[in-house]
């Protein structure tokens, strides 16, 4: 009998556009999250039937969404690959676009990402008032959807077939408990449904998650706790968790003896329990280094060493976001070239600074300031036969991973990050060793820190100094710490990480 897998995010593997011809046709959606996801369903629709819920983006979404639920698809084409023998089912949902907007932009992405992320300007931001009230009862409308859809989904197995739901992130965090008091009032017994949450972001410690409004962060922490397992990129955040738990809600924490274990604890609240654990998300290195072969890759290669014309290449490839601290990085390698003059000439920064959630102000700020900072280094340093910088700012996936192929050292040093991806693939991609600069507050400096050139992200000297470092590197080291960060990157494929949290809901 084959388990059912509920996956639920807010950004869907699909996205929907209407062709010329008014037909609604469908595209793969994008993001690390979405990426690391798909290569781990891969491996599992033999044994699983896998429906992934997702949240609308556009009126063709809602469009495709309305169809479903009626029952017609004719005319909805979902993109090769998601049908047919990775065999996932595409449950895309009508959301409102106010309640989306709001429960998306203003809560998740202005509130939750910015408190996991400790990226508010504490003297001014933020102000919690009858506003955030209303965003808030958004966000809960938006988590209650999936929870009446995955619900949906889990009851329609008359059979009573094992349900398993996957709820990604830090946009649907009240929808684990949703969800079980959903199927407990519809007396469905859940002892065949189990549920894991997991944060791909940072979690906040206590103090600064306090700044939340007491309502709103005692059902964040009592949401996630309403499934059986809750996962985490690094043992930091889990602990984090576990902290919050505790502090905020008056939890009883069990916290784990064996450090280094996947399990970090149990936390036991409202007369349920708790599985707290870190499960690392790598890269599947064969996908990717079969995608870097491709025509487009190689074309890309090609123009980009061109433009080297020989020089070093210190890389760095990120969306804009406020926590990637981009300006910081750029800061830096203006410090390295002030103090190094014997770089000038010799070293090309290829930043890659890509559009993300530009609904939100700060960050629609924070592209300006990355653009200003990138044209006033190359002002002070460019000579007629060098440009120090350049900077891209339209996404191209194909010319990042070629980025990556050359890179002589990759700059990765964002004030926070769950995991990051780009310094796991960097290593991976790299034709003959990248040094790698990485910031210790990157959930990756837990496995990928012995190998890598780690710096407080908030010190622009001290990156500064590993840059230099890294493109100093001799050849014979740096290839070596190459190879032992693929190595690791590899060690946690994407299929190993969704396997490890089904095996750890089925103990
Ligand atoms: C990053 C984070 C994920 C998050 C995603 C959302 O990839 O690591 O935790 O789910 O952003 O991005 P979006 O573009 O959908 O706002």
């Amino acid at each position: 009998m084959k388990q059912r897998v509920l996956l639920a995010s807010n950004r869907g593997p699909v996205s929907y556009h209407f062709g010329t011809d008014g037909t609604l046709r469908g595209q793969r959606g994008g993001g690390g999250l979405i990426s690391g996801v798909t290569s781990g369903l891969a491996g599992m629709t033999a044994e699983s039937e896998v429906t992934w819920v997702c949240a609308p983006f556009s009126d063709a979404d809602r469009a495709a969404a309305r169809r479903q639920d009626g029952g017609d698809t004719r005319d909805v084409a979902q993109p090769a690959g998601l049908s047919g023998p990775a065999g996932v089912r595409v449950r895309m949902l009508d959301i409102a676009p106010d309640t989306f907007d709001r429960a998306y932009n203003n809560v998740a992405n202005s509130v939750l990402w910015f408190v996991h992320h400790l990226l508010f300007d504490t003297p001014n931001q933020p102000q919690f008032g009858p506003e955030f009230r209303r965003h808030w009862q958004s966000y809960q409308a938006y988590n209650e959807a999936f929870a009446t859809a995955m619900a949906a989904e889990a009851r329609a197995d008359e059979a009573r077939v094992p349900v398993r739901a996957l709820i990604q992130d830090y946009h649907l965090s009240l929808a684990p408990r949703l969800l079980r008091d959903q199927l407990g009032r519809q007396q469905r017994t859940t002892g065949d449904l189990r549920i894991a949450h997991f944060s791909h972001t940072p979690w906040a410690p206590p103090d600064y998650y306090r700044m939340l409004p007491e309502q709103a962060g005692r059902a964040v922490l009592a949401g996630i706790l309403g499934a059986d397992h809750a996962g985490f990129h690094a043992a930091r955040w889990a602990d984090a968790f576990l902290d919050c738990c505790e502090a905020i809600l008056g939890a009883q924490v069990i916290r784990s003896q064996a450090r280094g274990a996947a399990q970090a604890g149990w936390v036991l609240y409202d007369g349920h329990a708790t599985e707290v654990a870190v499960h690392p998300l790598g890269i599947d290195a064969a996908a990717l280094r079969a995608r870097a072969g491709a025509g487009d890759v190689r074309d890309h290669i090609t123009a980009l060493s061109q433009a080297a014309r020989g020089r070093k290449l210190i890389v760095r490839v990120d969306r804009t976001e406020l926590s990637k601290n981009i300006v910081r990085g750029l800061a830096a390698y203006r410090e390295l070239l002030a103090a190094h003059p014997e770089w000038h000439g010799q070293v090309v920064h290829l930043a890659f600074a890509y559009p993300s959630r530009s609904a939100v102000p700060e960050y629609r700020a924070y592209t300006e300031l990355v653009e200003r900072t990138a044209r006033q280094v190359a002002a002070e340093f460019r000579t007629p036969d060098w440009e120090p910088v350049l900077l891209e700012v339209r996404d191209d996936y194909a010319r990042s991973l070629a980025a990556c192929t050359l890179a002589d050292v990759l700059l990765v040093n964002p004030i926070r990050d769950g995991m990051n991806l780009v310094a796991q693939e960097g290593p991976v991609l790299s034709q003959d060793g990248c040094a790698l600069v990485l910031s210790r507050e990157a959930g990756a400096a837990a496995t990928l820190g012995p190998d890598a050139l780690l710096v407080n992200p908030y010190d622009v000297s001290e990156t500064a100094a590993a840059l230099h470092q890294g493109l100093a590197m001799p050849d014979d080291e740096r290839r070596r710490r190459s190879a032992a960060l693929a190595a690791t990157a590899e060690a946690s494929p994407p299929a190993r990480w969704l396997g490890d949290q089904l095996a750890a809901l089925d103990r």
